[in-house]
């Protein structure tokens, strides 16, 4: 193999860039030709294919974003739309493709192994949602953006006495709330993965309130519901008044942290030498702090569960 693409897609998460960068660097030193590909799967079919260089990846391993933009795109599902795609790589010559993206991401890239295009993927999202790795590209820099937010609202939500929900993303996984909920000291965190409990998590405010704690942080991930139809439920069934907070896209932005820079390049790396050995179909992920890679489709198999450990914690250091 000696010409690849690399390609971001779906929802952007830090780290992004830093994965790109390991897999400009990796070619490089391999004698492997390496292009980027714009705008994800949609520039795939435009054929939005430009040769990286090291020179293009310098300074940028500590950049937000992806550098390669992002996009979804539904007409990529349709595999007519797919062979586009195919043609514009076949007409480079290029083999491999290292896409790095979420799970909608991964099935995409299934489909273009199936289809004759080496492929790796590897976990780039804020979410956290991908089951066969412990950790996903974005999510550790996503949980400290989220806990700078909640330091900041605890200093007003305690000088007014008024709880606040912060509502934060991970679309039906609740790893950013809980997480980010437990370091930030919140009083209560409702996540989908335990939506059975949410009666008992609303008493748990109520008893806090009665008690006179008036400064709750109360985490909630947007896969159960919004913020706002929370702050109606608290008003209505229990009159406690509440101020809500949702954090939307910042928690897609800024530099990445330490962990996500490194875990990134350590896939980068991974992505490069799996198709340089051949590989194809291949999810590249990390467990016990060790790389390792399985095909895509038993990645997508593995359900998601929450970490009930952590989530055990919540009830014990919630008042
Ligand atoms: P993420 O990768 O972050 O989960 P999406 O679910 O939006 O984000 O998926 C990103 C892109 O992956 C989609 O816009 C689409 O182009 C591609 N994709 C998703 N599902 C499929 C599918 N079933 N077949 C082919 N491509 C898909
Ligand atoms: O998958 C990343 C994510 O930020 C989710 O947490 C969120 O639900 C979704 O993307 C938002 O997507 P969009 O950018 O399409 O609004």
């Amino acid at each position: 193999m000696n010409k690849i693409a690399v390609l971001t897609s779906g929802g952007d998460a830090p780290g992004m860039n830093a994965a790109i960068r390991a897999v400009v660097s990796a070619s490089h030193y391999h004698g492997i030709e390496v292009y980027g590909v714009y705008r994800g799967y949609k520039g795939l079919m435009d054929g939005s294919i430009q040769p990286l260089t090291t020179e293009s990846v310098a300074g940028v391993i500590h950049k937000g974003g992806t550098i390669l933009k992002s996009a979804r795109s539904e007409e990529f599902k349709q595999p007519e739309n797919r062979q586009k795609g195919i043609d514009q790589l076949r007409s480079l010559g290029i083999k491999g493709l290292v896409v790095i993206g979420g799970d909608g991401s991964f099935i995409g890239a299934q489909k273009l192994a199936e289809e004759g295009i080496a492929t790796i993927a590897l976990p780039g999202t804020i979410d956290n949602d991908l089951a066969y790795t412990d950790e996903t590209i974005g999510f550790d820099t996503a949980v400290n953006t989220v806990l700078d937010a909640i330091t900041k609202i605890r200093d007003t939500s305690f000088s007014h006495e008024k709880p606040t929900i912060i509502e934060v993303m991970g679309r039906y996984c609740g790893d950013i709330a809980l997480y980010a909920g437990i370091a930030g000291g919140a009083g209560t965190i409702i996540i989908p993965e335990e939506k059975g409990t949410k009666d008992q998590m609303i008493e748990q405010i109520r008893q806090g309130h009665e008690k006179g704690s008036l400064d709750h942080i109360i985490m909630l991930a947007e896969g159960v519901q919004s913020a706002s139809s929370l702050q109606s439920e608290l008003k209505e069934k229990y009159g406690i008044s509440s101020r809500i907070s949702v954090l939307g896209f910042i928690q897609r932005g800024g530099d990445p942290t330490s962990r996500d820079r490194i875990l990134a390049s350590r896939m980068g790396v991974e992505a490069v030498e799996l198709l340089k050995n051949g590989h194809s179909g291949r999810a590249v992920g990390i467990r016990n702090n060790q790389i390792y890679h399985l095909s895509i489709s038993h990645a997508l198999k593995k359900e998601k569960t929450i970490d009930q450990s952590m989530y055990h914690l919540t009830n014990l250091l919630s008042l």
